[in-house]
């Protein structure tokens, strides 16, 4: 991960100040005040769109039972079978932390009988997940993902295409352009074992050529073929049979309906035949979103995945329900490197210097004038020096300084000056937020 995003634990921190005793655990990271303005950025930019397109925030533990992620993510994919973080409780309770949201969406939605609200239910979280993955730029084993899931009602493919634009929207509120959606329709039961069946057949006559890994996913779980990274099995894919001609009747109307309907929205896409996503979940429609910056590496993904209620419920039919997730330090990334700025500027902003006790006294009581009349009011209370304050008020980049001295306090007066031009302007006290909001405005 670039320094710009979050401090890496290589970087000599507090150089020539501090030494060093501990560091944060691998591939994990501290989001310094400095990364603050991104993060909130992000986070704002997350509950606006959130609430325009109706989805209601959900905080679901950190912890779950292991059981929840070797059942809904498949015990052959990666994730179940490399990166997790297991542990036991004293009390004997086998938890993982979580690798992903949606598994532990879909408990909390059986277990508090949330099919008693409007389906489908539209639900975002934002939070950390655990992947102990190796640790590389854009790959961490504490991650932050915002992810939007709806459930219940019925499979229509306009949800999924809902679901792709709440993701495209929120990459574009954030500034990042030239997105990529990569698209996908991996088939349900019916159709799927057939596939899956072409792919062995393909693959076995191929294996020589595949890595070690693929020689044991021939077996275990085809469509896993499909997602290796490896020079050669890349080669090797390049002639695999697509899962899109062997789509049944009905999944291939589904797909043919997200595709209309995206059309219809003018959000560009690209047909991947071979997105398979890396958790056994999915079914239908599978996307990814990048951008053209760097097209390989996607921020955000998602899909449908009806059988996952069955699979961790007591349902014995399908819950209709599609999701998408999008890593946040991956988006921040993307936001540094195109320049966008993370400061949030809703509110006027001034600086409060004060010059000798009874002016730090009074400033206390000014602060609270000013959140009265939402203005952030900064200050360096602690600070004596009229320089060491005016210099910490040009930093902070505020457009105008209060100055509060001994003969200001006489005269219950405060000097406003304009950090640009350097003019200074006695007004009294009384008329202080007034004359401030119209030099803001
Ligand atoms: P995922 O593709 O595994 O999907 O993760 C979604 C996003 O999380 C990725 O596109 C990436 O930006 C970020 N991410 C994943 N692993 C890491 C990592 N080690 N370091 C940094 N960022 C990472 C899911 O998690 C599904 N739950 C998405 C979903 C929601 N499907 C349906 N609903």
């Amino acid at each position: 991960m670039p320094k710009s995003v979050i401090k890496t634990t290589k970087k000599k921190a507090g150089s020539g100040q501090e030494k060093i005793l501990f560091r944060a655990p691998r591939g994990m990271h501290d989001i310094l005040p400095e990364d603050q303005p991104w993060w909130n950025k992000a986070r704002k930019t997350i509950d606006e769109v959130a609430d325009f397109y109706n989805f209601s925030r959900i905080d679901t533990p950190i912890l779950e039972e292991a059981a929840i992620f070797e059942k809904g993510l498949g015990t052959t994919t990666d994730i179940v079978s490399k990166q997790m973080y297991v542990l036991r409780t004293k009390g004997g309770d086998r938890l993982v932390l979580r690798p992903e949201g949606t598994t532990g969406v879909i408990r909390a939605y059986f277990e508090h009988g949330l099919s008693r609200l409007s389906q489908p239910l539209r639900l975002y979280y934002v939070g950390s997940f655990f992947r102990y993955e190796r640790p590389q730029a854009g790959r961490y084993r504490e991650l932050h993902q915002v992810g939007f899931e709806m459930i219940g009602g019925e499979d229509d493919p306009i949800y999924d295409a809902q679901m792709i634009l709440v993701s495209f929207r929120l990459a574009e509120e954030l500034k990042i352009k030239n997105l990529i959606v990569q698209l996908n329709s991996i088939g349900c039961r019916n159709c799927r074992p057939v596939y899956r069946r072409r792919l062995q057949e393909y693959y076995r006559k191929m294996s020589s050529g595949v890595c070690k890994d693929c020689r044991a996913r021939l077996n275990l779980n085809p469509l896993r073929l499909l997602d290796c990274k490896e020079e050669n099995c890349e080669k090797v894919k390049s002639g695999a049979p697509t899962i899109i001609n062997h789509l049944c009747q009905s999944c291939r109307s589904h797909f043919k309906a997200v595709l209309e309907y995206l059309d219809e929205l003018g959000l560009p896409y690209t047909l991947n035949a071979y997105l398979v996503r890396g958790l056994d979940y999915y079914n239908r429609t599978v996307f990814e979103i990048s951008s053209e910056n760097n097209a390989s590496f996607a921020f955000g993904g998602g899909g449908r995945y009806d059988y996952l209620g069955e699979i961790i419920g007591k349902r014995k039919t399908p819950l209709p329900a599609v999701g998408s997730a999008l890593g946040m330090e991956r988006l921040i990334e993307e936001m540094r490197s195109r320049g966008v700025n993370g400061t949030l500027r809703s509110r006027g902003r001034v600086f409060l210097v004060q010059i000798g006790s009874p002016a730090k006294i009074k400033a206390l009581g000014l602060i609270e004038k000013f959140r009265e009349a939402n203005i952030k009011a900064l200050e360096s209370l602690g600070r004596a020096s009229f320089k060491s304050q005016l210099r910490i008020a040009d930093k902070e980049g505020v457009d105008l300084s209060l100055i509060l001295g001994q003969r200001e306090v006489f005269e219950d007066s405060i000097i406003i000056r304009d950090m640009k031009s350097g003019n200074q302007e006695t007004v009294p006290i009384g008329k202080m937020v007034e004359e401030v909001k119209r030099r803001l405005k």
